[in-house]
């Protein structure tokens, strides 16, 4: 929908505030061209209530100025692609996949960084819950545990579309209702207080580099990583979409690296066959492979 095609809609059939579809569809067409985030109908009602701060922000008063603004600004209209994701997470969220990370994923770590770099990627870490988590796992309980990290070149990439969200991780600082689900004896070792909150302490920060990055967008990274996760993103994508990220994280991921993905989701494009099932949304890219 162009600007010139919505300007010829008569304003009378939309109240101001109103979401129209004409606009509906504007907005949802430039979510699949900018983020491949797949919008349908249904999510209406959210699209509404997320835009209206954006619309009050500008001082406007219907979907219909608003839509036109963010046909001719690009920083208005990458602001409204930021608006709605979904940012939810937090910290061992399904804690199967740290299960598997120290029992399997781990000792595999632990070997290669003696003798090489080992990379992990939380791809889509919203506010950084999951990269901390990953972090923590590794650095273990006990801060004496976590030589190996200290001698080896180990680092943690984390990436998200949404600048607010990396600013966040790169802070790394929680609210206690946030940390609570931090296992104490980890809470104890990596978190220090700092007034009502907690900050990463500065081992687990100094592991993470936090990134803007669009996962559909080129990929800067020059090695390929030994663990990736991207948990309760491909949701958002429709399965064209799903099928390329996943083809593109099969080639990211060193043979014998891990990935993991959200608890609703499943491998669904020509990379599953590459990739070995070894635990629930829990794939290896067997040993051998070339690619
Ligand atoms: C629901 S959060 C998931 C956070 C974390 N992985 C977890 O499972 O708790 C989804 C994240 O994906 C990000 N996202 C959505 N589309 C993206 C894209 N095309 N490129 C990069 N990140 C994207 C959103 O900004 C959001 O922070």
């Amino acid at each position: 929908m162009t600007a010139a095609a919505l300007a010829g809609e008569p304003s009378a059939i939309y109240g101001a505030g109103d979401l129209g579809s004409a606009e509906f569809a504007v907005v949802a067409g430039i979510m699949q061209s900018d983020a491949r985030i797949h919008l349908t109908e249904a999510k209406k009602t959210l699209v509404h209530s997320r835009l209206s701060r954006r619309l009050r922000a500008h001082g406007l008063a219907s979907f219909r100025d608003y839509v036109r603004l963010v046909q001719a600004d690009p920083a208005e209209r990458a602001a409204m692609v930021v608006s709605l994701t979904t940012n939810h997470t937090h910290f061992f969220r399904e804690e199967h996949h740290f299960d598997h990370l120290r029992s399997t994923a781990m000792p595999w770590l632990q070997d290669r960084a003696r003798h090489q770099p080992v990379r992990i990627w939380s791809a889509g870490c919203s506010s950084g819950e999951e990269v901390y988590t990953i972090a923590m796992c590794l650095l273990g309980e006990d801060p004496s545990a976590a030589a190996w990290l200290r001698q080896g070149d180990v680092r943690l990439l984390a990436t998200d579309l949404s600048p607010p969200v990396v600013e966040a991780t790169r802070r790394g600082v929680y609210s206690a209702s946030i940390v609570e689900p931090v296992p104490a004896p980890y809470r104890n070792a990596w978190m220090r207080r700092v007034g009502n909150d907690y900050q990463m302490a500065d081992e687990a920060r100094a592991l993470v580099t936090a990134r803007v990055l669009n996962l559909f967008g080129p990929w800067p990274m020059r090695r390929q990583y030994d663990v990736i996760f991207c948990r309760n993103v491909m949701i958002y994508f429709d399965d064209a979409a799903k099928a390329e990220l996943e083809e593109r994280f099969v080639q990211m991921l060193a043979p014998g690296g891990y990935l993991y993905i959200g608890h609703s989701e499943r491998l669904i494009g020509p990379a599953a066959a590459r990739m070995r099932s070894c635990g629930h949304t829990t794939y290896q890219k067997p040993a051998g492979s070339v690619a």
